[in-house]
Formats: structure tokens, sequence, C-alpha cells
């Protein structure tokens, strides 16, 4: 059988992240493109030459043209500009919205049947945009927020507790911005809600409360120590993990910006919700029940996002 192809649309921090992951895992042969003439070829060939030492063995090929992104299994869309110290995810809109438009023409007219995974900010407004110029079926094109939001709240609790990330799970709804949702009830640490570990003495409810603050600010954190751009190692990983749910028919639960119909009372938009991811792409949407203020605060993410995607509409009448 032919190994998977995998399009990284954008060469930059993150996708030059995500080529070097999905090479060391042999998800499949990379495509690294980008409009940037001689980056993503440069960044092939430097990747490849990984492959002798840490033991992969996967083709690596850097291109301009959307011709080489021809059937390729899996999309991952970093294109775009990221955001600098001060700037919030939605002063991104006006840029990114463009190249989203090139992009979802490019994946429509050479890779209709891939899963498209958008990364690039502000995430629920440019994967809703991403869809409407490619045509896709919504299923097949999903966000990548809730696998970072949750891993960034996972790791500030482990830190509170001193116990090992991995028997940290959280959970977080909403949009990828500062409106986001996350949920203590359905975190655990050791399949114990964070709640209860309030309540048994573990940490208190002040300073969950400053954890659940830092998750929000969670990229700004990073932004304002790099001050030349966000972040993009876990932002990379997040991504893969995607991917590779969807490559294998994994049917993971992972948080992710998926098309939501029905559910939580909405009537056909991108947000972050749970989701299963297999080889249908998105197969399902989780709904779980939502006490009052929780559903407070995801009416507001819901808004935020709705807000954006109407000022995409302003920019670009072809949305509208
Ligand atoms: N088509 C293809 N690639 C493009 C286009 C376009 N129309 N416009 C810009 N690019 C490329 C740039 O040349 C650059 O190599 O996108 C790449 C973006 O890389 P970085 O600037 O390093 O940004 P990165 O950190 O990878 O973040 C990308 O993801 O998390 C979000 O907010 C972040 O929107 C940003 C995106």
């Amino acid at each position: 059988m032919a190994r998977p192809k995998i399009a990284l649309i954008g060469a930059g921090q993150i996708g030059g992240t995500l080529a070097h992951i999905a090479a060391q895992k042999e998800l499949g042969d990379v495509i690294l493109f980008d409009i940037a003439e001689g980056v993503p070829q440069g960044k092939a060939l430097d990747l490849a030459q990984c492959g002798p030492v840490e033991g992969f063995d996967v083709a690596l090929k850097g291109a301009n043209s959307y011709e080489d992104i021809a059937g390729a299994d899996v999309c991952i869309v970093t294109a775009g500009v990221p955001r600098k110290p001060g700037m919030s995810r939605d002063d991104l809109l006006g840029i990114n919205l463009k190249v989203m438009k090139s992009v979802g023409e490019g994946i429509a007219k050479y890779a209709p049947n891939a899963f498209v995974i958008c990364i690039t900010n502000p995430l629920d407004a440019m994967v809703w945009a991403l869809r409407e110029f490619s045509g896709l079926p919504h299923e097949k094109v999903v966000g990548m927020a809730g696998v970072l939001d949750s891993a960034r709240f996972r790791h500030f609790l482990s830190l509170e507790f001193g116990v090992s990330m991995r028997d940290v799970s959280a959970f977080v709804l909403g949009g990828h911005g500062d409106t986001m949702v996350p949920l203590t009830r359905y975190s655990t640490v050791g399949g114990i809600n964070l709640p209860d570990l309030v309540a048994m003495g573990w940490t208190t409810q002040e300073k969950l409360d400053a954890i659940v603050q830092r998750t929000r600010d969670g990229g700004a954190e990073i932004v304002g120590l790099l001050k030349t751009g966000s972040a993009f190692y876990a932002p990379a990983a997040s991504a893969i993990e995607m991917a590779e749910a969807y490559l294998k028919d994994q049917k993971r639960v992972l948080p992710a910006a998926a098309y939501v119909k029905g559910a939580y009372g909405l009537d056909g938009m991108y947000v972050g919700v749970p989701t299963v991811i297999g080889a249908g792409g998105i197969e399902r949407v989780v709904e779980i029940k939502l006490n009052d203020e929780e559903k407070a605060m995801l009416d507001k993410s819901i808004d935020a996002v709705k807000g954006l995607v109407a000022a995409c509409k302003g920019i670009d009448s072809s949305l509208a």
C-alpha cells in the first residue's frame, strides 16, 4: 500500500516542527508547501538528513506550487502570520483571511479528499473560512485548538499537584481565545475531578482559578517571551495527534474546533467541542451536560466566535 501523503501548507515555525514530528512517527511522506521560495525546500532537505540519524524513512519534499500537494490524505494549514507581543489572535483576521482563500482554493483543486486541520489564527473563524473557500465536507475540515489548550491546562495542573502529566486529563471547550472555557468538573487527576481535589485539600479554589486564567492566556505568555512569534512545538504536536487519529482510524476522543449543528443548541458553526476523530474525519460531536455557569461561559465564547465570523463576512463579500 502506498504511504499516506501529508501536506503541510505553511513551512514556518509550526510547519517545520510538524514535518519533523510526522517524519519521526513515519506517518507518511511529507510535502512542505510555502509561498516563500527556498524555505520549504531547505527545511525538507535539512529534515530528510535527520533520517539516517533518527532512524526514520519517509520522503520529505519542499514546494511552492499547489500541484505538489495533489492527492494528499491530510493537509495541515499554518499559512499566514503569527502574532507579536501585544496583539490578540483576532488582530490577525484581515491578513489571514486572504491566506485562507488561496489555501482553500488550492486544497479544493488538488486535495479534495484530504482531512484538513487548520491551525492558523484566529482559529475558529479561519477554520470556518477555510471550509467555505474549499467547499470540502464539514466533517473533513477541523481546527486544532482544544488539544493544545487542554495540554496547557494539564501541564499547569501537573505542576500544581506534583504528579505526572500523563495522569492529568483536562477539558477545554469554546473558542480558541480569551473566552475559552476550561471545564474543571470534567478535568481529572487519576480519575478524581478538580472540585473534589479542592475539597480534598490538594489545592485551593483561588489557585485553580489562577491556573484556569493562565491556561486562557497560555499562548500570550509564550508570545511575550519569544517576542518574534508564537508557540510552535506544542501546537505542532497537538495537530499531529489529530492527524494520526484520522490516518490510523483511532476513534480518539479529542477536543477540536468542529462544525456543530444541532448539539449545544447551535445552528451550524465552528467552535471547540469534544469530538471523535477516526477515518471518517470528525465522526461525532460529543454533547456534554453543562451547568448554568458553564453554559454562560460557553455562550460568551460562542458570541465571540460569531463576531469574528461576521467580521470575515464584512471583509470578503463572497462569504456573506
Ligand atoms: N500561502 C502559503 N504560505 C503562506 C502564505 C500563503 N498565502 N502566507 C504566508 N505563508 C507562510 C509564510 O511564508 C510562513 O513561512 O506561512 C508561514 C507561517 O509561518 P510562521 O510565520 O513561522 O508562523 P507559525 O508560528 O508557523 O504560525 C502560523 O499558526 O498558531 C498560528 O497564530 C499562528 O496564524 C499563525 C500560524
